[in-house]
């Protein structure tokens, strides 16, 4: 088939040259910007002349109709053709003869690939900031439903204080907000019309820039002709931002692995996000969880990809920044699909509130309440941790949790200690102090700063952010 930018050349392409220079099966994605794009490009130079009116209004009348075609799943795209655009000119060329061809006037598909690029990562990103924040609600209607729910929480896994599964969960609402932020502050970078560049110089033919960034709907247009026809970097920053989501969503995936397996026994998993072992018929396996953390790993590879892709490559464009939409596209439907799965997740998993409550005070989870009391009382934390940590250590020689003993058990661990605080208190008033501060639910609360698991201070924050979000 013939090329359109054969004309120099007197041998014919290589077959395996075709087959390996293609990227038409993968950037056809692209087809409804490299149409918008034309369009624009098409009333432009008919304002400013360039072309005559019912030239223009020829090509967009074609222009439709091969919108139309793709939409339909008429058009014959063809590799040979190379890529989307040179597919979408020649079709114009099959329709309106050699009018077609005058669709590339001024401009060149170094300008053209890069502007049709940044039109779809602003519409994806403008999608991923949608599934975000559908996603941060599920969370604070979780939050909401789990509001006063004992949770253990973990440093180490190893189990450590009390918390509230509300107040863990809003964790995860502040990274993905954060993700939202960094998508929004790209977008600003991604927005921006490079179109006109031309090869990497510019055009001697007397465009309107503005005009086609206007209809375009970018916020402003690239100065640089060499910068704006070689810069990827939107594409590396926008692939950062996806990874960082996917990085906390495999943070997210972990902790429930750990939380719905038996041994822990946390969290049940909704069915239908989970499937079985084709030999161990009891088994219900957390496969979307698993598989949202092992697509992290293809989101690295993508922004490993990009990175690599764009080192040290000389100005201005080169073939090499065909493969760019590899590394876009993948990271892109992967993101966007695993935010999906993630929010279904949170939409159906349930909290095994007896089990919660149990491991939450477990493993002498409220020691430190005791030590923290004592140093309120003006014994010297250092000795406190010491008193309270001999304590721990005679509770788990004779198997009792601490609200199975008394502040009989313990007096006997306080030294010299022990005479301060009997001349402050009665027996009994001690008693009921060391009751209160092995009781969960009243630990919880003793947390009460800012941004801690208090019951108050969680409901504060979850109405500020329910604000936030325009819930109820
Ligand atoms: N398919 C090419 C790409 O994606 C379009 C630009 C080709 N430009 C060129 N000078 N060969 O980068």
């Amino acid at each position: 088939m013939e090329k359109p930018w054969e004309g120099r050349f007197t041998e014919k392409v290589d077959k395996l040259m075709e087959k390996f220079s293609e990227s038409v099966s993968f950037d056809k994605k692209l087809a409804p910007y490299d149409i918008a794009l034309s369009t624009a490009h098409a009333l432009m130079l008919k304002k400013q002349g360039i072309l005559k009116e019912e030239e223009a209004d020829k090509l967009i009348e074609a222009l439709n109709q091969v919108k139309k075609e793709i939409e339909e799943g008429k058009f014959k795209w063809k590799t040979e053709l190379e890529d989307v655009h040179m597919n979408i000119e020649k079709r114009l060329t099959e329709i309106l003869g050699d009018l077609g061809k005058k669709i590339h006037t001024a401009r060149s598909r170094n300008d053209q690939v890069v502007t049709d690029v940044r039109l779809y990562t602003r519409e994806n990103l403008n999608e991923i900031l949608s599934l975000l924040k559908t996603l941060k609600v599920e969370i604070l209607k979780k939050a909401k439903e789990y509001i006063d729910t004992p949770f253990p929480g973990y440093t180490h896994l190893q189990l450590a204080q009390p918390i509230l599964f509300s107040h863990y969960l809003l964790a995860y609402y502040f990274m993905f907000d954060r993700d939202e932020e960094r998508i929004k502050d790209t977008l600003k970078r991604v927005n921006v019309c490079p179109l006109g560049s031309a090869a990497l110089a510019g055009t001697t033919l007397n465009i309107d820039r503005e005009f086609t960034k206007e209809l375009l709907g970018f916020d402003k247009i690239s100065l640089n002709s060499i910068d704006a026809v070689s810069d990827r970097d939107f594409i590396a920053e926008t692939i950062f931002c996806l990874a960082m989501i996917m990085m906390h969503i495999s943070r997210l995936s972990e902790d429930f692995i750990i939380y719905s397996t038996y041994e822990f026994n946390l969290i049940e998993l909704p069915d239908k996000l989970c499937t079985g072992s084709s030999i161990m018929p009891q088994k219900k396996n957390p496969d979307a969880l698993e598989l949202s953390r092992g697509k992290t790993a293809r989101l690295y590879g993508d922004l490993m990809g990009i990175l690599t892709l764009l080192k040290a490559l000389p100005l201005s464009y080169n073939r090499d920044l065909q493969e760019d939409k590899i590394f876009l596209f993948d990271a892109v439907e992967v993101t966007k699909i695993t935010i999906k799965i993630i929010t279904e997740v949170i939409k159906n998993i349930k909290v095994n509130k007896d089990r919660a409550l149990k491991l939450s005070k477990a493993n002498y989870a409220l020691a430190t309440d005791l030590a923290e009391f004592l140093s309120k009382e003006g014994i010297p934390f250092r000795d406190a941790h010491h008193i309270v940590g001999r304590f721990v250590r005679f509770a788990i020689d004779t198997d009792k949790e601490l609200d199975e003993l008394s502040y009989k058990d313990f007096r006997g661990f306080l030294g010299k200690y022990k005479e301060t605080l009997e001349k402050k208190y009665s027996l009994e008033e001690l008693e009921k102090i060391y009751k209160d501060l092995v009781d969960v639910k009243k630990a919880i609360n003793r947390r009460n700063v800012i941004g801690g698991t208090a019951l108050n201070q969680v409901k504060h924050v979850l109405k500020l952010l329910e604000e936030k979000e325009n819930l109820k």
